[in-house]
């Protein structure tokens, strides 16, 4: 199976994964064989890719990542407790909400324990509406990965996943219009949007079964290594290491899974970018362990290798990422298979659509 933008399916394609809606109910179902009646539909869900079964990527199965199921499971978790938190409008909570979050993020841990080769993989399964609760999920799991990676405690790492998963609960208090406004902000709304960590913490400050590190993730998940960020410009070591770890994750997710497809950027892309722009904003150490967990090269992917040839990706490399084995696409078909780690003086460029 492969990912596909919409606009490159073709009838009779079968879908490879379920997609579901904004409600995280089945839209189209696994093996369904796409018409233009359900491409239709898929549009107006604002659906913009999809996992297909075709001949070039027949038999690929990507591995070891976190089930879809849990992650619609974690999202729908997600939008129900920030709605449930948002429409209180007090300080008040509802301990089963925090109950629900936690499940989530034991049944996040038992998946990563049980593989220790699990990767961070990134996922296309609904509309772009649902994006601020499918980023919560998806910044929770990563971070949670990350932490893993730095061996940090199982009771650590379950209180940076609640942190991560509620990072952004804040801006549930800034209108729907200032949320997703296309044009650019005013001063006044820019200045709002930057009060959602605070907004966060305030939501979340008297609710004695969210730990203390938790809450600051809400709260600080915006600050810079060099003092650049907000709502204190904090630097350094005042920063702890949990709130650099989703601050990291959240950025990474941020660029990596924007809401239009076209500016939406592969994971390698998405990484590079981190890399050269976050020098003195971010922690290097962390950044390197999250290039251990991120899938760059997911089996299926279509990539561009150095000789100009197009490949895809048929094995990862969990020992070396970026040089999984590939085979060589000739005439839309799979031919050679190299290793790349064989061939050290070839190397991949960049993914592509196929
Ligand atoms: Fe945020």
């Amino acid at each position: 199976m492969r990912l596909k933008s919409i606009e490159n399916v073709a009838l009779g394609e079968m879908l490879a994964k379920p997609v579901y809606d904004d409600k995280c109910q089945l839209l189209l179902a696994k093996n369904v064989a796409l018409t233009q009646n359900y491409i239709d539909r898929l549009m107006r869900a604002n659906i913009h890719c999809v996992y297909i079964e075709d001949e070039l990527s027949a038999g690929l199965e990507a591995e070891n990542f976190v089930p879809d199921e849990l992650k619609i499971r974690s999202i729908s978790t997600v939008r129900q407790v920030f709605k449930e938190l948002s429409e209180r409008k007090t300080a008040t909570y509802s301990i089963k909400s925090v109950d629900q979050i936690k499940h989530v993020i034991d049944e996040m841990m038992a998946v990563i324990y049980d593989n220790p080769h699990t990767l961070y993989c990134m996922t296309e399964l609904m509309g772009s509406d649902m994006y601020t609760y499918h980023h919560s999920a998806e910044v929770a799991v990563l971070s949670m990965l990350v932490a893993r990676n730095m061996k940090l405690s199982d009771h650590f790492i379950q209180k940076i996943g609640v942190g991560a998963i509620l990072h952004d609960i804040g801006k549930m208090r800034i209108s729907g219009e200032v949320l997703n406004k296309q044009e650019t902000l005013t001063p006044e709304e820019n200045q709002l949007m930057k009060e959602h960590p605070q907004f966060g913490y305030d939501m979340l400050k008297d609710n004695d079964f969210i730990s203390p590190i938790s809450r600051q993730i809400v709260l600080l998940h915006h600050e810079k290594l060099n003092g650049s960020g907000y709502p204190y410009k904090l630097s350094g070591d005042q920063i702890p290491i949990h709130v650099r770890i989703v601050t990291l994750c959240d950025i990474f997710n941020a660029i990596s899974s924007n809401r239009s497809y076209k500016d939406r950027l592969s994971a390698d892309e998405a990484l590079e970018i981190l890399r050269t722009e976050a020098v003195y904003e971010l922690d290097r150490d962390i950044y390197y362990q999250l290039l251990k967990v991120v899938n760059i090269y997911p089996v299926g992917t279509v990539v561009m290798l150095s000789t100009g040839e197009r490949a895809i990706v048929i094995k990862e490399n969990p020992d070396a990422q970026t040089r999984p084995t590939v085979q060589l696409i000739k005439d839309n078909k799979r031919a050679e298979t190299i290793n790349l780690m064989d061939y050290l003086t070839i190397f991949i460029t960049k993914t592509i659509e196929g």
